[in-house]
């Protein structure tokens, strides 16, 4: 399962922890498939019209349905099975990342010196105060998340993550587990093809997995990615070093950089607002306004708002904000992301949302023919991580 992880930094995993990550990954493909699809139908058969006979309507949205299916024992099988899976991921391959951690971290060093590879570069800044909502948290039960250090030159977390995702996602995110902002940037150049950007900002990057394919996309531009956690930028340097990729990393307050006012022709996040909370995504949000240059464009890759689910999809994309240490994922989801846009700066008229196939399970053309049209459409594959998802990002133009 951890294959994915192709680069210098790729750990050696015993055959019995390689056994246990297929079959973490097999379990979590069940349960997010499978048993996902037999709690649709208790809801369907059983819990909804019984629902709808006591109180003569439909529930109206995802927190009545989760209130209404709580007690049901799909529900918490369908829960404990996951909350238990989602642990497993990080058990899986923490004891591989904690043998290497100290040759890790004099390899990542090494790539990250070879300018001979890629002439990428990596600042960290020993003074960063990581925000309370990252230090605080071990988010979606990552043990140490994304900031943690504990020896020089501490690339651990980093480790972690990559290795991890791999199990997590089960071969949903394709080579180099790179799908989303492959498929992303590759519909978006399709469909704005007079867009010619020079320079562009990934905000809350972690490993690079959603900066590098822009150097693909746009092999002229200057890449850059920002991420509090200083193991995730140190790692990501290393790894795109590793795959002769030029691409700049940086330790910074994606709200609070330190980037020059209308420097950047694209600012990106991917997998990034839902973890956030609201009121910093309004300063991210006008901290993108600062740094695009005018007719530049921000762009962000997420979870599909409420607003766009049907009431069960609301309940099932909401469940890990109650029960995956996603404290935020439910109101970043319930939010009027073209209000808030608006209120930092952009014209309200310059919103924009669409749905992207992922090139690594439709192929290349469906996507190019989804580039061809305009808006996002509900479908309960959008953003449910399983067989079939497909990508849902939003932006404006500045
Ligand atoms: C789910 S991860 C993003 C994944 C990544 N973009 C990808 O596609 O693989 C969220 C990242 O946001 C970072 N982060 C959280 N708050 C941040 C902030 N204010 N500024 C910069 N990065 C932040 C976290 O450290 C973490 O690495």
């Amino acid at each position: 399962m951890t294959d994915a992880v192709d680069h210098d930094l790729k750990v050696k995993h015993t055959k019995d922890e390689a056994s246990r990550q297929n079959f973490v990954a097999g379990m979590r493909g069940y349960v997010l498939n499978d048993l996902s699809g037999h709690m649709k139908t208790v809801w369907d058969r059983k819990v909804e019209p019984a629902f709808e006979k006591a109180n003569g309507r439909a529930p109206s949205d995802g927190p009545e349905i989760h209130k209404t299916i709580k007690s049901e024992t799909i529900f918490k099988f369908y829960s404990a099975m996951r909350c238990n899976t989602q642990e497993m991921v990080w058990r899986s391959v923490m004891p591989a990342v904690e043998r290497e951690g100290r040759d890790l971290s004099r390899r990542a060093q090494v790539l990250s010196q070879a300018g001979d590879k890629a002439q990428g570069t990596v600042e960290t800044n020993p003074n960063f105060e990581v925000p309370r909502y990252v230090s605080e948290l071990d988010v979606h039960m990552m043990p140490g998340n994304y900031h943690e250090e504990r020896i020089d030159y501490d690339v651990t977390q980093g480790a972690v993550f990559d290795n991890g995702l791999a199990v997590f996602s089960f071969g949903l995110l394709g080579d180099r587990m790179e799908d989303i902002t492959d498929s992303v940037s590759t519909f978006y150049q399709a469909h704005y093809p007079d867009s010619k950007p020079k320079k562009i900002l990934d905000l809350g990057c972690t490993l690079g997995h959603s900066t590098l394919p822009w150097k693909a996309r746009y092999p002229d531009a200057e890449v850059h990615g920002v991420d509090v956690g200083g193991p995730c930028v140190r790692y990501a340097h290393a790894r795109a070093q590793s795959y002769g990729v030029d691409a700049h990393f940086h330790q910074m307050d994606a709200e609070h950089t330190d980037f020059e006012d209308e420097s950047f022709d694209i600012v990106y996040s991917c997998m990034f607002l839902h973890e956030v909370p609201l009121k910093n995504i309004k300063g991210v949000f006008k901290e993108a306004h600062r740094l695009l240059k005018p007719g530049g464009v921000m762009l962000h890759y997420e979870l599909p708002p409420n607003t766009m689910t049907s009431p069960y999809d609301g309940f099932y994309l909401d469940w890990d904000s109650y029960y995956n240490k996603e404290p935020f994922y439910k109101a970043f989801r319930d939010a009027d992301a073209k209000a808030e846009i608006e209120d930092a700066g952009f014209e309200k008229d310059s919103f924009f949302e669409h749905v992207a196939p992922s090139r690594n399970l439709y192929g290349h053309d469906a996507l190019m023919e989804a580039a061809q049209q305009d808006g996002a459409k509900n479908d309960s594959r959008v953003g449910r991580f399983g067989d079939g998802v497909m990508w849902y990002f939003f932006g404006a133009r500045k």
